[in-house]
């Protein structure tokens, strides 16, 4: 992946998607904690399913940006830009920390069905090429805590779940991103539900559940914040203000008004009761704002992933206040506020834990037990114990750590997690991760 946060703004989306047509299949996983698993993925094979998924989803013109790199001449090298840019670009492969022929089979069957042959083509190519990275095996901490993670594999390959929520009623939704569409687990059934989205290419990113059992979510790509209705469907737009783009991570309040970051450099607001939406501009120009959560008083405090800084929104004027961090290259992504509203961030390109006083303006921070690399990304707070995960290892690492003992422990996800992208905590104190390049769900039951 990139890890210039200031690329980080738009992947390309195929104009129009047409996910693969091979019909709902999932597989569900169940693993201890601490335990890896790998899981094996059945395929259902048709030539026609591969042909859909692999070219027809989107203009040629769209497919040719998307061969951004020269790959390694192989006998897979024309089968591999032919079936891989349907979703991504070709730099997707060569930036990737590598794998396995095993584990390559298992991550191109997250997005594409092809038939076997030529998916031992072209994993055999790719396991030569793109071997996984001395670097990339996790750090794993032992511990005295006990999880045990479920995932689920979600109907529409590559899909790209980008941001997970639980519902009231304990339901699981997730946006799939590529996919123009949300969707929902019930855990109790195992029923996993679609809901696609009628605007094109709305690439929804971030959701969240109102008092009414709504889900409202940010189309990052079409300028609007959609409210779903999961009895009928039916999805109604309400469109960001003239001058602002890509609303991007919502949360509400505990007055039911609708916050969100917005890629423009802006946090927006829906007032439900009205529709009516404002957006407040952040103080520096050029700001990205990113993770958003709610503190105790109502106020939302955001990260700013294009530059060192926190923001904290007035929540009755919208007015921004910015709070410098001390390190010029922290690039803090995702946020969670503990129970006496302290700032915690992950520092993306860093490597580090951070934390931020609000009452003093101090700041501290912790080295991730992965190090500098190890990419902090989704994070949550279940009472004075932060939650988050190490994107960069293969598989993804899910860290605890306590903030009275200040000790670190840590699982690896059995799917590999392919980037947790987000994460939120439940109101048991479990977890609830969506899992973006491994098209999965995952559902942490925190046991001790
Ligand atoms: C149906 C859409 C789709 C198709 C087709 C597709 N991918 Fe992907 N791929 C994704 C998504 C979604 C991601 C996750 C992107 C993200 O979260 O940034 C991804 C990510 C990746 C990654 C990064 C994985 C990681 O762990 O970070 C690699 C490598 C990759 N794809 C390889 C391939 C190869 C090889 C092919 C062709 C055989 C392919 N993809 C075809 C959807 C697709």
């Amino acid at each position: 992946m990139n890890l210039r946060p200031d690329e980080h703004t738009l992947w390309p989306i195929p104009t129009p998607f047409r996910p693969p047509q091979d019909g709902p299949e999932y597989i569900r996983h169940f693993a201890e904690g601490g335990n890896l698993m790998r899981n094996r993925i059945t395929t259902i094979l048709t030539t026609t399913a591969c042909l859909v998924a692999a070219g027809l989803s989107s203009s040629a013109l769209a497919q040719q940006d998307r061969r951004d790199v020269d790959l390694p001449a192989g006998d897979a090298k024309p089968l591999i830009e032919g079936v891989c840019v349907g979703c991504h670009q070709l730099s997707f492969i060569t930036n990737s920390v590598g794998n396995s022929q095993e584990d390559w089979s298992t991550l191109v069957s997250t997005m594409i069905a092809l038939p076997d042959q030529q998916l031992d083509t072209i994993t055999t190519y790719l396991a030569t090429n793109f071997p996984k990275k001395a670097d990339s095996y996790p750090v794993v901490i032992d511990g005295p805590h006990k999880v045990s993670i479920t995932e689920w594999m979600l109907p529409t390959r590559g899909s790209r779940p980008h941001d997970p929520i639980e519902a009231h009623d304990g339901s699981l939704w997730w946006t799939g991103q590529f996919a123009n569409r949300l969707g929902r687990i019930d855990r109790e059934t195992g029923e996993l539900k679609e809901f696609p989205l009628d605007v094109p290419n709305s690439n929804p990113h971030g959701l969240d559940e109102d008092t009414e059992g709504n889900i409202w979510f940010t189309a990052v790509a079409e300028r609007y914040v959609g409210k779903l209705n999961p009895s009928t469907g039916e999805v109604t737009e309400y469109h960001v203000p003239e001058g602002t783009r890509g609303p991007h991570t919502p949360i509400f309040d505990q007055n039911g008004t609708l916050w969100f970051t917005m890629q423009s450099g802006h946090v927006g607001r829906v007032d439900p009761a009205t529709g009516t939406v404002t957006a407040e501009k952040t103080p520096t120009d050029g700001t990205y704002p990113y993770g958003i959560q709610v503190n105790s008083k109502g106020e939302p405090w955001y990260v700013d992933f294009r530059g060192p800084r926190i923001g904290q929104v007035d929540p009755v004027t919208g007015k921004i206040t910015e709070h410098e961090l001390p390190n010029a290259d922290s690039r803090p992504r995702r946020i969670a506020l503990t129970p006496d509203d302290a700032v915690w961030y992950t520092d993306y390109p860093r490597g580090r834990l951070g934390r931020f006083d609000p009452k003093t303006s101090d700041v501290k921070e912790w080295m991730s037990p992965g190090g500098e690399k190890s990419r902090p990304y989704g994070i949550a707070a279940v009472g004075n114990v932060i939650w988050y995960v190490e994107a960069y290892a293969r598989p993804n690492i899910l860290v605890r750590f306590d903030t009275e003992t200040e000790a670190f422990q840590s699982w690896v996800i059995p799917s590999g997690g392919g980037v947790v992208r987000h994460m939120v905590a439940t109101p048991d104190g479990d977890l609830v991760l969506a899992c973006s390049a491994v098209n999965h769900v995952a559902y942490v039951d925190v046991e001790s």
